[in-house]
């Protein structure tokens, strides 16, 4: 058996967490590859929303395990803050939460670390999170991180030399911070964490798929937000792309199957850096309006724009991606036209292809669609979509050489359409 992998193909919130809802029934296990809580993935069914940072999407779902893997950051105090409002909610987690021993655990002097990396950068900041996630990745590659697994030997002594090493850091950047009440809550999160089963992911996936068991491995952030591929370096830690899944869960590429790329039926950004099709006028408003376009996590507006195939082909070929999701087209119900950009005018020259630098320059070559103005919301069948909608797919499968799967027209589970 192979490991199925849905990932963002934008700047990230493109509805990933309700669509690994929808699709978990269809599994065994869900499994986390990359990223931290830097996420914000959420769901809605029955009345009820939730939103999940590092507990996988699959966890609402009958019994199904969840996994942590070994490429996702972890923030204790954070995890426990989250896993308690599950659990209070009636979800039982400690039976079918799986976390990675080799994943890395975020500290509060890392998350100290991103407020004194980014306010020493000034106006060239990214916009992070502010949970840690640069500071806790570059201490992975430098050799120098805790990981899940060091919880349950000598713990306090690891912890004291990797706080002394980032408290030096921030003398250095002469950064004022009171760690007192962080770090408390913090240490009595890391007792929290022991009573999970803390595995070798690497194992446990493996030993699944030999057993004919079907995973599907979640994404976090988007392709455009790859440390390696997206807008540099306005970007987050990891690797989001659907390479990120071998690496954060140790699968071999070849047991990689069905890769499932999700986009919205226009665009968004949240945080800092270039966004060719950006909106500034009152059409972007109205998509900010009418699709809620504020950060699950921060609160933060989301910048909105036209959807973008140039962009959108790029994260196809990064990921191999097989089957397509478009996510919230009930918020262009009421538009008269919908426009798509299928080039990028540089120097005045027309390019199809995604440019090293998308900084300055780039004048977006639009197409313009007719809308088709009608409430799709309670649609439950592919047969009821109007003809204008049903050219628009058409439109973007033949642009986009893929196949447009599953439609979401509403943040309801039930609001999902299977073509
Ligand atoms: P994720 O990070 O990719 O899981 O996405 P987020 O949860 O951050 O952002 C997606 C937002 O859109 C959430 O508020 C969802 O409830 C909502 N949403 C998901 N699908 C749809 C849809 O088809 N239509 C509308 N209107 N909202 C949706
Ligand atoms: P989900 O999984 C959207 C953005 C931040 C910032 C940049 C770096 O919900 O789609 P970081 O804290 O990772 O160092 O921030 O990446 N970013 C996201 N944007 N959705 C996310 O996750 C994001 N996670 C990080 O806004 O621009
Ligand atoms: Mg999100």
């Amino acid at each position: 058996m192979k490991v199925d992998v849905l990932l963002g193909l934008q700047w990230g919130d493109e509805g990933k967490g309700k669509v690994v809802d929808v699709l978990t029934p269809r599994y065994d296990v869900i499994a986390r590859f990359q990223g931290g809580p830097n996420a914000g993935h959420t769901l809605e069914f029955e009345g009820q929303k939730y939103v999940l940072r590092s507990i996988p999407s699959g966890i609402f779902q009958g019994d199904k395990v969840n996994i942590i893997g070994n490429g996702v950051v972890l923030d204790p105090a954070l995890f426990k803050a989250e896993a308690e409002a599950l659990e209070a909610s009636g979800h039982n987690l400690k039976e079918r939460l799986h976390i990675s021993k080799k994943a890395h655990l975020i500290l509060p002097t890392h998350r100290i670390l991103d407020a004194a990396y980014e306010a020493a950068k000034g106006d060239a900041k990214v916009g992070t999170t502010g949970k840690g996630i640069g500071p806790t990745y570059t201490d992975k590659v430098s050799r120098n991180g805790l990981r899940v697994g060091d919880i349950l030997h000598n713990f306090e002594e690891k912890y004291a030399q990797t706080k002394a090493r980032h408290e030096e850091i921030l003398k250095s950047l002469n950064y004022q911070y009171d760690l007192t009440e962080l770090e408390k809550e913090w240490l009595a999160a890391v007792e929290f964490l022991k009573q999970f089963t803390l595995v070798d992911s690497e194992h446990e996936i493996n030993n699944l798929l030999v057993n004919d068991k079907k995973v599907l491995c979640e994404g976090a952030q988007g392709t455009m937000l790859d440390i390696d591929f997206g807008s540099y370096p306005f970007v987050t830690s990891s690797n989001t792309i659907c390479a990120g899944a071998c690496t954060g869960l140790g699968v071999a590429p070849n047991k990689i199957g069905d890769v499932y790329g999700i986009f919205k039926a226009y665009c968004t950004r949240v945080g800092a850096g270039p966004f060719p099709t950006e909106l500034f006028d009152e059409t972007g408003d109205k998509i900010c309006t009418l699709g809620h376009e504020f950060g699950s996590v921060t609160g933060r507006k989301r910048r909105c724009g036209w959807i973008d195939l140039v962009a959108l082909r790029y994260a196809i070929m990064l990921n191999g991606a097989t089957k397509l999701i478009m996510m919230k087209s009930d918020v262009l119900d009421t538009f008269d036209t919908i426009k798509a950009c299928v080039a990028y005018k540089v120097n005045g020259e027309e390019i199809d292809y995604f440019p090293y630098d998308i900084t300055e320059g780039i004048e977006p070559v639009y197409v313009e669609l007719d809308g088709w103005k009608t409430d799709m919301t309670s649609m439950r069948s592919e047969n009821e979509f109007p003809e204008e909608f049903n050219a628009y797919l058409s439109f973007l499968e033949e642009q986009l050489g893929t196949p447009i799967t599953i439609v979401s027209i509403g943040p309801d589970r039930a609001q999902t359409i299977e073509r």
